[in-house]
């Protein structure tokens, strides 16, 4: 479909005109389907789940232009600063000059959170845990906007960000204000391509979307192992196996091969990305990389990078820029990120190494990435992180930054390097050929606390069925039995500790208290500890005194084993750990 028949569905020529200019005058198909099968322009809901570099977040602009050119408001949820980083940047270029008020929500961006929280804005790119944090502060918004978008809709599975999300949406599914919503993931399917698994069916019910399933990549992904000088791959689309010669080092160290390989696509004018499984290992890769080799100087980027702040990481960076080497975590601050993004697509950077920071929806150029399928998870119960594989889906959306459309014309190389001939085996039956893992939605692990502190702090005032009624429009927990006692026994210690409040009639309205807990995510058990402490004799707690220094330390030991503390983890030297 060409890209001016969306004037149909009045999106202005304006804006017609600077998509086919700067783009291409012609959609690719999956957007064409869901324009001219799937409604995408007609207000209908849809889950868009098709493979990676396919067009799906070209979709939600489509959409989200279609809205505002009706001066409607729109919110584009994403998971990954990057992203949203991204996503302000280009929707600021190209239709701030039309009058449209854009705005990013992220940790980094706390001067835009009254903006957002008074619907000052007519497109707002936001971090998930942020969109719920302006359910709880204001609900209403809903009334207000026409279009909600969630890119990345898998990390509604996530551990870790899953359950924010879902509670976030289950705000939207439970409002009588129902914007358009449109979903978009690359990996809401089984991996071999068959049908899309069951919960899919039951996400797309809860949403109340249709699911528009496509399977084909515009540009060709080799995903594959290299062990022993020889990349083994399976093409994503036609499914073809083959293999291509690559360095062997006799069986050398891993990261000797990982070098000594990209050396050589370097050498033959590629630009490569590596993913690597913590932020000290990509410091680390750049700058022994960086000693290797003797490219061209990044000297635009080293002369921007100067300008900025000094950091503690800026100089490594620095180094490792001398040589055309970069690396990207979420230790550099924001300029800092920006500055590598920017020059490595200027085409001065040539590698970078990175960790997760760049591994959803980011668009740059790279023919060829490394993925290391490994990554550090938090312990449970106040352990060290511990090292466990990828999933399939992190797997699938990492490897696909590689052959992205518009930036590479051929194909796109993800690997995976193997050392022993096990290993290669392991890695290609768990990713080349792997499958979805189950997807299961994750509220359950939220203790029941902070779940009606949650959903109590958005709908005022509610009574126990209400409440009851709520709790079954989650996710997790719709289908399932609630046992009314034990959300009758919740409700009595929340209104115990003074964080919902209980009128004559039953009635429950969130605390002022209770509204700080649940808009910051702070455990009930934590908050309620650092409540008791501040109420203490305020001298006690004075920096001044002995008493008092050991009373802070007692403080930071506690909250360090509080739910919260038990997640942060504190890199110590071998020093510090041997005493
Ligand atoms: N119709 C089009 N014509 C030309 N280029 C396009 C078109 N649609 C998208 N692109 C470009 O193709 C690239 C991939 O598109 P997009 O980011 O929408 O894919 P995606 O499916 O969201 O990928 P991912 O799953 O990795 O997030 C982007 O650089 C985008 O600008
Ligand atoms: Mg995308």
């Amino acid at each position: 479909m060409k890209v001016d028949k969306l004037y149909q569905y009045k999106i202005p020529e304006i804006i017609l005109n600077s998509w086919k200019q700067n783009q291409g005058d012609t959609l690719l198909p999956l957007q064409t389907q869901a324009v001219t099968k799937y409604g995408l322009l007609e207000n209908q809901n849809l889950i868009i789940s098709s493979p990676t570099s396919s067009g799906k977040t070209f979709c939600g602009e489509i959409a989200a232009v279609a809205k505002l050119s009706q001066r409607q408001k729109v919110i584009y949820l994403v998971p990954l600063k990057a992203v949203a980083e991204e996503k302000f940047s280009d929707f600021k270029t190209k239709y701030s000059d039309l009058g449209i008020k854009i705005l990013i929500s992220t940790q980094d961006h706390f001067e835009n959170d009254l903006d957002l929280s008074n619907g000052n804005f007519d497109f707002a790119i936001v971090i998930y845990e942020k969109f719920n944090q302006l359910l709880i502060k204001n609900v209403d918004i809903l009334k207000q906007v026409a279009l909600i978008i969630i890119d990345e809709l898998q990390m509604l599975f996530d551990p870790h960000r899953g359950p924010v999300l879902e509670l976030a949406l289950t705000k939207v599914v439970a409002s009588p204000n129902k914007p358009q919503i449109l979903g978009l993931s690359a990996v809401l399917q089984e991996s071999n391509g068959i049908s899309p698994s069951n919960n899919v069916t039951k996400l797309s019910s809860w949403l109340d979307c249709r699911l528009l399933v496509e399977k084909t990549r515009p540009i060709e992904l080799l995903q594959g192992v290299l062990y022993q000088g020889l990349f083994r791959f399976k093409k994503f689309n036609s499914g073809e196996e083959s293999s291509e010669d690559f360095l062997d080092l006799n069986g050398g160290h891993p990261l000797e091969i990982l070098f000594a390989n990209i050396e050589k696509l370097v050498a033959e004018a590629e630009q490569v990305l590596v993913f690597l499984k913590s932020k000290a290992e990509v410091e680390a890769g750049s700058l022994i990389l960086s000693n290797r080799v003797s490219w061209l100087r990044a000297g635009n980027a080293i002369s921007e990078i100067k300008e900025l702040e000094p950091t503690t990481l800026r100089d490594k960076l620095i180094n490792s820029l001398e040589q055309g080497v970069a690396f990207h975590n979420a230790d550099l601050t924001y300029p800092e990120r920006k500055m590598v993004e920017k020059f490595y697509l200027a085409g001065e950077i040539k590698v970078i190494f990175c960790t997760t920071t760049l591994s959803l929806g980011v668009n740059l150029p790279a023919k060829t990435v490394f993925v290391e399928t490994l990554k550090y998870q938090n312990g449970e119960s106040g352990q060290r992180s511990v090292l466990i594989p990828l999933s399939w889906s992190e797997y699938e959306n990492i490897s696909g930054r590689a052959g992205r459309f518009g930036r590479e014309q051929n194909f796109g190389r993800a690997i995976s390097i193997a050392t022993n001939q096990f290993e290669a085996n392991c890695l290609w039956e768990n990713y080349v050929e792997g499958k979805s893992e189950p997807l299961t939605p994750q509220l359950k692990t939220l203790g029941w606390e902070e779940l009606l502190l949650d959903l109590t702090s958005c709908f005022l005032t509610t009574s126990l069925p209400n409440l009851k009624n709520i709790i079954a429009k989650t996710l997790s927990y719709q289908n399932c039995k609630i046992n009314e006692d034990s959300l009758r026994e919740t409700v009595q210690n929340l209104t115990q500790k003074k964080l919902l409040l209980s009128d004559e009639t039953g009635n429950l309205k969130i605390s002022a208290l209770g509204k700080i807990f649940a808009l910051q995510g702070i455990a009930v058990e934590t908050g309620v500890y650092i409540q008791r402490k501040l109420k203490q004799n305020p001298e006690q707690n004075s920096i001044y005194g002995e008493s008092a220094k050991a009373e802070t330390i007692s403080w930071v030991y506690d909250l360090l084993h509080s739910k919260e503390g038990q997640q942060i983890y504190a890199p110590l030297s071998f020093e510090e750990e041997k005493n």
